[in-house]
């Protein structure tokens, strides 16, 4: 399984990219709202650090076909990685399809059923984004919904990525991770927790007084 961070902050994806952990990015109306900048500006500087997909939404308020075509050609001009991503719609296949007919890469986001994913594909994206966090919130396992996409591309042949989103803590990147998802987007700080285990810490720490206490600083 591939990581993606799930964030705008260029700051938190450069640190990432230096560890050399992720390979794309993605972001959404809500996390370009949170940094309070220009879509434009943060997607370009995005751009200039992680060579590899990265995920630029359509405007939360564009939710017809057209609008969403031709605001996705401009994102698409940005950089040859963008990623468009467009809403499960009715109007956000529609999209799709036309777009996905010129060769520009869509990620199918906000999916929580099988047969949205499904229907998604089919419609010619590149990935699909089930949302696990959004439904575990509401009592349902997320979980289950990416091993049923996992089964259902597998049994089809579909060659769409799965990419685990709505990612809330280190557990749930490693059930994406056994379910078979191919990417999991995740936040920078569940990327930190990863990172991070207090056996590690009591361990840098014993290392460094039984060297200190023979050979000095
Ligand atoms: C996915 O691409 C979304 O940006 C994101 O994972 C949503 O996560 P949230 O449910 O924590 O907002």
């Amino acid at each position: 399984m591939k990581f993606f961070i799930d964030t705008a902050n260029v700051d938190d994806i450069k640190k990432a990219n230096d560890m050399g952990i992720i390979c794309g990015v993605t972001t959404n109306p809500s996390l370009i709202a949170k940094e309070g900048r220009d879509f434009n500006k943060v997607i370009k500087e995005i751009t200039d650090i992680v060579d590899g997909p990265i995920s630029g939404e359509v405007k939360a308020t564009t939710v017809d076909a057209q609008g969403m075509i031709d605001e996705a050609r401009e994102i698409a001009r940005i950089h040859h990685n963008m990623v468009i991503k467009i809403p499960m719609t009715a109007e956000g296949l529609k999209a799709v399809n036309v777009l996905s007919k010129e060769g520009i890469s869509c990620n199918m986001t906000l999916v929580f059923t099988a047969a949205q994913a499904l229907l998604a594909a089919r419609a010619g994206a590149d990935y699909v984004s089930p949302f696990l966090g959004r439904l575990d919130d509401i009592s349902t396992p997320g979980i289950d919904l990416i091993k049923t996409i996992v089964e259902i591309f597998a049994i089809h042949g579909i060659e769409c990525e799965i990419i685990a989103a709505s990612i809330r803590n280190p557990i749930h990147v490693i059930d994406c991770a056994k379910a078979g998802a191919d990417i999991a987007t995740v936040p920078a700080q569940v990327i930190f927790q990863m990172i991070n285990h207090p056996l590690t810490e009591q361990g840098i720490e014993k290392f460094q007084k039984d060297y200190k206490a023979v050979f000095g600083e």
